[in-house]
């Protein structure tokens, strides 16, 4: 199975197993100093092999392993990266190489935006969550003691080359994490996406090839079609951040430790659906519908027990969608639809924060 979409100038493959690729066009790299970003864990289990792939377009090829985890997504690292890059004097010709999950393609995807003004990068996602979202879609980002993904640019990679054999070695937490944004596409966009995930989650969990295959396929779609239309965050672009101003509170408050991103956007995506009941802009029984997919695939619906009211929303007045001190929200208004709310009134995010915590649609 294999796959091309192509979004401006940038080109996704989908492949059963990139390292039988030999014949898809590399020629970009030809001759080329190529630069590998990754971490520990993917080096010890794919470096060599990617390799071997790419000696065969160019001598010029090095590679910088960074440690493992969300809390690396710093600023510290991003410097880090860039004094190699300066001392061992990388031109503007460079081609960096992602290779690795979200947080390797938001570190890889700034430093190639701002090294000698951009040079050229390709992504090779190996999480599902990287896969059908965190490569696609030209964004990188970085925390900052202040919140999650605060600093950051646009900035289109040359291709994305996605491997479903990469997800074979990936722990279940982080293919439910995955999970939780591809669940994120159907409520806020594709009704029959959200219904199919629904009849197919078991497959897709078990990494049922064709089933993957299908997901994978359908969420770089949507995401490409979006940002077809948008190229900066505007509407309906913004619609993906569904979940993600309390998901991304519970990852500060935990220290981006523990929590996968994926879990902390699904307890994201139920307290914003709370917001939407409290709001009568959804029905419970599609609200019900959420929270049983969002089950079903073995994702939390209740945040860290000890964060409470005031940490959540110290936290989330920082958020980047709000401004002048208003707290702006995406909210789910049926299965298959979204939109931003402004101004959201804080007694109602108060009451839905308690009320997710009281898991209350269970009570219905
Ligand atoms: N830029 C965007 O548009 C965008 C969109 C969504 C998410 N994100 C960002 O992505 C990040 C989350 O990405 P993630 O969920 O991929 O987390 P991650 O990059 O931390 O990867 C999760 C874990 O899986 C391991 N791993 C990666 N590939 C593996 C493999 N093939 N086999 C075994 N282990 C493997 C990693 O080492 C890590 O321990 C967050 O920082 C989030 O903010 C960005
Ligand atoms: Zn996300």
């Amino acid at each position: 199975m294999k796959k091309l979409l192509k979004y401006n100038s940038c080109n996704i493959l989908i492949s059963n197993n990139i390292f039988n690729e030999l014949d898809y066009n590399f020629s970009i790299l030809k001759n080329r100093r190529i630069l590998i970003i990754t971490n520990k864990l993917i080096a010890s289990l794919y470096l060599s092999k990617l390799k071997k792939l790419f000696y065969s377009v160019t001598n010029y090829l090095e590679y910088i392993v960074i440690p493992d985890g969300e809390k690396y997504k710093t600023m510290t690292t991003v410097n880090n990266i860039i004094l190699v890059l300066l001392k061992k004097n990388y031109d503007n010709n460079t081609i960096i190489i992602s290779f690795g999950g979200g947080v390797i393609s938001d570190i890889s995807g700034f430093i190639a935006s701002i090294y000698k003004r951009g040079i050229d990068v390709i992504h090779i996602p190996t999480t599902l969550l990287a896969q059908v979202d965190a490569c696609i879609g030209n964004k990188n980002s970085i925390n900052h003691k202040y919140g999650k993904n605060m600093i950051g640019t646009f900035y289109e990679p040359k291709s994305i080359i996605i491997g479903l054999n990469f997800l074979n070695t990936l722990s279940k937490k982080e293919i439910y994490s995955g999970l939780s944004e591809v669940i994120k596409y159907g409520i806020i966009m594709d009704k029959d996406f959200f219904f199919w995930v629904k009849r197919n989650i078991k497959n897709l969990i078990s990494l049922k090839l064709k089933f993957l295959y299908r997901c994978i396929i359908t969420c770089c779609k949507l995401k490409v079609n979006i940002i077809n239309k948008n190229k900066i965050d505007n509407i309906s672009r913004i619609l993906l951040n569904l979940g993600h101003t309390f998901g991304h509170a519970i990852e500060k408050y935990t220290n981006y430790n523990y929590w996968s991103h994926g879990s902390a956007i699904a307890v994201g995506i139920i307290i914003a659906t709370y917001v939407s009941l409290n709001l009568n802009i959804i029905k419970i029984k599609d609200a019900k519908l959420i929270r049983s997919l969002i089950i079903e695939a073995k994702l939390p619906i209740l945040g860290p027990k000890n964060i409470n009211i005031n940490d959540y929303i110290n936290i989330i007045k920082y958020d980047k969608k709000n401004n002048m001190n208003n707290i702006n929200l995406i909210l789910p208004t049926s299965i298959g639809t979204a939109k931003i709310f402004y101004n959201v009134d804080k007694k109602i995010i108060i009451k839905s924060i308690l009320d997710s915590k009281q898991d209350l649609l269970s009570k219905f």
